[in-house]
């Protein structure tokens, strides 16, 4: 199985053997996969599983790579979803159902739904990564979260090896959390249905935004604008995968109980919290690591970005290793100087 060229072609996909993985992470760290496929047609599932190929055990499903860290070679079946493909498949007059395959770009379908006069993905402008991948970690920026348009996500379920339709409902959200990561192995997500107003109330409050917008001269602000808003912002405040290696936020911001919260405010009084209902709060990840001077620190090729302390940086000839030594000794610290845990936001191959 781990020979791709023992291995029977099939229609719709590309398999090929002991295959790089460097250039298909936005880390670029160095890993290598016993076998990588390339979906160009989810059509090619049924005999993909027929023959053996989507075993959850063995097969990793990877998209652009924009949220996952090697650390070393995948001995099993890399799977990398290439699908395409935009369609509306029913319009409601005020909003649309839009039914986007897993390989489509993000950014790329973001400016779709403005080209057809869709609001609401405006703040996810130029989050890295696929269409299939946004649900997973229910991606979230500038104040809005995907989960808010998803009406439905189709997969292809590997305990049943059947194609699945899972509506919103089922899929678990929550803050960069979802059903899919809690059962990692189980659905591989074919393509995302969105449900997309036509009209909607622009959101604006996230720190940032409203600058951002006053500086581009823009007085009367609408979809598009917001989105070149958010694209500014992100761009200036963000390493960019295609010239750096990185893989976005890699902590999640930790939610503690307001207890502990004051506790801390009380300590340092310029922390940044924000409450939360059922009396948690959820602090700044960003801030806890520069606190602890992390902020621009860099060991040999691996590093903390200069932009943006919850971003952790490839210099160029990093391993996945390294990096996670580094967000480890990260999470010690923080953990010993505030009692609090950092989760790791992307997933690690260790
Ligand atoms: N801050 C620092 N140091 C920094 C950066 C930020 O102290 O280096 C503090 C500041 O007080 C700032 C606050 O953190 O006001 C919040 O910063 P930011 O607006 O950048 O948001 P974030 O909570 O750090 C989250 C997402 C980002 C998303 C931004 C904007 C998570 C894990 N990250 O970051 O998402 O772009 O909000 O909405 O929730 C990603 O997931 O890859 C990602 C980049």
């Amino acid at each position: 199985m781990n020979d791709a060229g023992s291995i029977k072609p099939i229609a719709g996909c590309t398999i090929s053997a002991n295959a790089s993985l460097l250039e298909r992470t936005t880390f670029r760290v160095p890993a290598h996969t016993a076998t990588l496929i390339e979906v160009h047609d989810a059509g090619a599932l049924p005999a993909l599983a027929d023959s053996g190929m989507l075993q959850p055990e063995n097969a990793l499903i990877l998209g652009e790579g924009s949220n996952v860290l090697f650390t070393r070679d995948w001995p099993g079946v890399v799977l990398s979803l290439a699908t395409r493909g935009i369609e509306i498949v029913e319009d409601r007059g005020d909003a649309a159902l839009v039914r986007a395959a897993a390989g489509e770009h993000w950014n790329d379908f973001v400016h779709w739904s403005l080209d057809h006069g869709f609001v609401g993905l405006e703040n996810l402008a130029l989050i890295p990564g696929s269409v299939g991948a946004t649900p997973i970690q229910n991606i979230g920026a500038y104040g809005t979260e995907v989960d808010e348009f998803v009406h439905a996500v189709a997969v292809w379920d590997r305990t049943t090896q059947q194609p699945q339709r899972l509506a919103r409902e089922a899929c678990g959200f929550a803050y960069r959390d979802s059903l899919f990561k809690h059962e990692p192995g189980r659905y591989l997500i074919t393509a995302v249905e969105f449900l997309l107003p036509r009209q909607r109330e622009l959101r604006l409050d996230y720190t940032g935004i409203r600058e951002e917008l006053a500086a581009m001269g823009v007085t009367q602000p609408d979809a598009r604008t917001v989105a070149q808003a958010v694209t500014r912002v992100r761009t200036r405040k963000l390493p960019d995968p295609a010239s750096t290696g990185n893989a976005g936020s890699f902590f999640k911001n930790p939610i503690v109980s307001s207890v502990q919260a004051q506790a801390l405010k009380h300590d340092y009084p310029n922390m940044p919290a924000w409450l939360l209902p059922h009396d948690q709060t959820k602090l700044s990840a960003a801030w806890l690591i520069e606190t602890c001077n992390f902020k621009g620190l860099r060991e040999d090729y691996a590093g903390v970005s200069n932009q943006h302390a919850l971003v952790l940086i490839n210099y160029g000839q990093a391993t996945g290793a390294q990096i996670l030594a580094l967000a480890q000794r990260i999470q010690r610290v923080v953990l010993e100087r505030f009692g609090t845990h950092l989760e790791a936001e992307p997933l690690i191959i260790a």
